[in-house]
């Protein structure tokens, strides 16, 4: 008796086993994509020459221009420095309000820090990682890079990597997490559009918005077409997105706003399969009638609430960003 209970546990053991051995190799695979490279990555950060002087000062080399988005990425609350380098004599072309078409030898750079007290910056920063996209014949080529303890230099990290941080909120609370660089495989399911890896925040309707160089305010439009690195066109015809954090902005242009920089990239027709298949489209300019909202919005509340989504990309739960998606979802 007591030996065929044992044998029963046994089995009853082996199945749960294998079943979670099936689910963790389905969703291995799922992240399995196999897009086309059309260059080898440095191993060095540094052989981009991206930055000037102490690098960890983050000084853009001239090659290299700031941008700005009006509504960003939440990742567990890192500041993050944008930029962008177009070959010399080539533009970067901007036709209507969506995604922008660069020369091949682009580089979109983002960098991923937290200052170590966000009340008082000048008591330092620890650089976590520099996330790099790279066009070359018509191909764009993703990776990240890891810095160094000394923050002198950063090293290709294809396979991803966690690191413990620790710092003080705007608000003087004391958190941390253990931070995730994500796998390029990761930056992949993000950031794909019809099947081809894809930049995701420079659209003409993000970047839409005032910015300061220099001591003065300017549109950032304009601004890039002054430098030569973007065609000419009436920006009169652009569109602008909220800044999901701005409260003088309409709810519902902010909920939209939210939902599009965090979750339109995977919830979109162009997306990723295994996300697009939920039938959202999160997209800014998609009405609300036809982006599945509407019917859903329990359920967006409550995968937000419990941590389900966004699927990958976080560690921490943005509070702020919760409760301006569920006001505004309440609203509708
Ligand atoms: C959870 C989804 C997600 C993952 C994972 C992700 N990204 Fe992104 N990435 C975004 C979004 C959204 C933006 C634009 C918004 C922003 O910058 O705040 C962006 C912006 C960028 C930019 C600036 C240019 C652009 O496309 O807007 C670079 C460079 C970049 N990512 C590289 C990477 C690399 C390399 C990885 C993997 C190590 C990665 N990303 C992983 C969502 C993601
Ligand atoms: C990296 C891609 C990715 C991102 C980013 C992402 N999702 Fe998802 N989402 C998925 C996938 C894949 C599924 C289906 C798998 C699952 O449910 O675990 C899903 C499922 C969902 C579901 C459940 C749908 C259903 O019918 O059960 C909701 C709701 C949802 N996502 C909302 C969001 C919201 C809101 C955001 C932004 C905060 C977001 N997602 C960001 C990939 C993503």
């Amino acid at each position: 008796m007591r030996k065929t209970l044992f044998g029963a546990g046994l089995v009853f053991l082996i199945t749960i086993v294998c079943i979670y051995a099936t689910a963790r190799n389905d969703h291995e695979a799922s992240f399995a994509f196999n897009f086309p490279s059309t260059i080898v990555f440095e191993e060095k950060l540094s052989a981009y020459k991206i930055f000037d002087g102490n690098p960890v000062d983050l000084t853009p080399n001239s090659n290299f221009k700031l941008v700005e988005l009006s509504s960003v990425l939440f990742t567990d609350f890192a500041q993050k420095q944008r930029l962008v380098k177009v070959p010399k004599g080539s533009k970067i072309k901007g036709q209507d309000d969506g995604r922008v078409e660069y020369p091949d030898g682009s580089i979109l750079v983002k960098t991923f820090f937290y200052y170590n007290d966000e009340r008082k910056p000048e008591l330092g920063k620890q650089i976590m990682e520099t996330r790099l996209e790279i066009k070359e014949n018509g191909v764009w080529n993703i990776a990240s890079y890891l810095w160094n303890q000394a923050q002198t230099d950063a090293s290709l990290a294809i396979d991803g990597f966690d690191k413990k941080v620790r710092w003080i909120s705007a608000g003087g609370n004391s958190r941390s997490t253990l931070y995730h660089v994500p796998a390029q495989n990761e930056c992949m399911s993000c950031h794909q559009s019809n099947s081809a890896i894809s930049p995701i925040g420079p659209s003409l309707r993000n970047l839409n918005r005032m910015v300061e160089r220099d001591g003065k305010k300017l549109n950032q439009i304009q601004h890039l077409q002054a430098l030569g690195i973007l065609s000419d066109f009436d920006t009169n015809q652009i569109s602008q997105m909220v800044d999901y954090k701005d409260s003088s902005a309409s709810l519902s242009e902010r909920g939209r706003a939210y939902l599009d920089i965090n979750c339109a990239h995977c919830h979109q027709p162009n997306g990723w399969k295994k996300s697009n298949q939920r039938n959202f489209d999160f997209r800014y300019e998609t009405s609300l009638a036809q982006s599945g909202i509407l019917h859903k919005r329990e359920k967006i509340s409550r995968t937000l609430r419990n941590g389900r989504m966004p699927y990958i990309g976080t560690t921490m739960i943005d509070e702020e960003g919760i409760r301006l998606v569920s006001d505004y979802l309440n609203s509708l």
